[in-house]
């Protein structure tokens, strides 16, 4: 019997610990694809899921990772047959599934979007969950309206995953950028991967102390919530949008209706982990399109699934900069 290596999640106490276990295939749960998995990735998800937080996991043993790309090695439909490149972002596996950090995976075979031509199983992951946001985010913004040379456009938490791909596509696409970081020593990053100008975080993060600041923004991508995001509103300039992606700051957003009623304003929601699947192809039609990949291989690290654990801390404590891909075969 063909056996694999997972990172498996166990739980004692109350206490959630990680350990590189060998495993039977049978030990996979249902679904019709089984995968050889090439790569999977770090996000702030998986990060919460590897140290028992959030209460996003609600059975043991667990393998984490929630997302994945891989070759298909064994097909029950007719839609994918041994060899076929594909990946899978969201759809809660990771967390209520088994997911990602394995050498074999088994899913659905709706869960799967195939690779796209052009994208290697390795850069889909430098992509990754993270990444894909950023691009579903890009794209809720075009679609209210945001064009090249309209001003300025935001993007927070700008040297975490989310935030880097984000500046990328946006500087690509002819946006001028301005990166919110709370990291000084990733400003030249940040300029490389193209933002034409840099805020420090902190002067986004005090609670709005007026319903309407200065318009400034033409749009922005945030991945932190809370008080940023609320002044991020007060700054929008006049119905201008802002992508609400992330809550590393906090999953409160303590602001008032005015910058809605008296600026027209939109607050887009982003959800990638049930995006339905013709959008999320349309996405990464786009991401090949639109993403430098020397800007992409420039903001991505590779580790082993033993590196994990401790990443997870730091991911937490957002000290990872850009994307982390997981070799799950080192
Ligand atoms: N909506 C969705 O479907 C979706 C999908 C993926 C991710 N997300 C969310 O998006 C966020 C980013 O994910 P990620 O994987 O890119 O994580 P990440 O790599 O850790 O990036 C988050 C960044 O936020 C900044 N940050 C961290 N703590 C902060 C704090 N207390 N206050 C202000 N800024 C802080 C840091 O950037 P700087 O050092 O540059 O300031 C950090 O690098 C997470 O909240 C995640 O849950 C949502």
């Amino acid at each position: 019997m063909s056996e694999f290596r997972a990172l498996v999640l166990r739980e004692a106490d109350g206490k959630v610990s990680a350990q590189i276990e060998r495993l039977p295939e049978t030990a996979l749960p249902d679904g019709e694809v089984i995968i050889d998995v090439e790569y999977s990735t770090l996000n702030y998800k998986d990060g919460l899921i590897l140290k028992g937080l959030g209460r996003l996991v609600r059975k043991y043993p667990h393998v984490p990772g929630v997302d994945f790309a891989g070759r298909v090695s064994l097909s029950t439909t007719p839609e994918y047959k041994p060899g076929d490149a594909v990946l899978l972002t969201g759809w809660r596996v990771g967390e209520l599934h088994w997911g990602g950090f394995a050498e074999k995976a088994r899913v659905k075979a709706s869960q799967l979007v195939r690779l796209p031509q052009g994208l290697m199983t390795k850069r889909a992951m430098a992509v990754g969950t993270a990444g894909f946001t950023a691009m579903l985010a890009v794209m809720a913004l075009e679609e209210h309206g945001l064009k090249p040379g309209a001003g300025e456009v935001l993007v927070t938490g700008a040297a975490g995953g989310l935030g880097s791909v984000g500046v990328a596509l946006l500087a690509k696409l002819g946006h001028a950028v301005v990166a919110s970081t709370g990291r000084a020593e990733t400003h030249d990053y940040l300029k490389a991967l193209g933002a034409q100008g840099i805020i420090d975080r902190a002067s986004l993060a005090q609670v709005p102390t007026r319903p309407l600041d200065s318009e400034r923004w033409a749009g922005a991508i945030d991945a932190v919530g809370s008080t940023t995001l609320a002044t991020v509103l007060t700054q929008l300039k006049y119905n201008a949008s802002a992508a609400a992606c992330g809550l590393a700051g906090g999953n409160d957003l303590p602001t008032t209706v005015l910058p809605f009623l008296l600026r027209g304003v939109n607050l887009l929601g982003i959800d990638s982990v049930m995006c339905p699947k013709p959008r999320r192809e349309a996405a990464w039609a786009r991401i090949v399109r639109d993403l430098p990949m020397d800007k992409l291989d420039a903001m991505t690290s590779v580790v082993p699934l033993s590196e994990l654990p401790e990443l997870a801390s730091e991911i937490l404590k957002g000290s990872t900069r850009g994307r982390v891909v997981v070799d799950t075969r080192a």
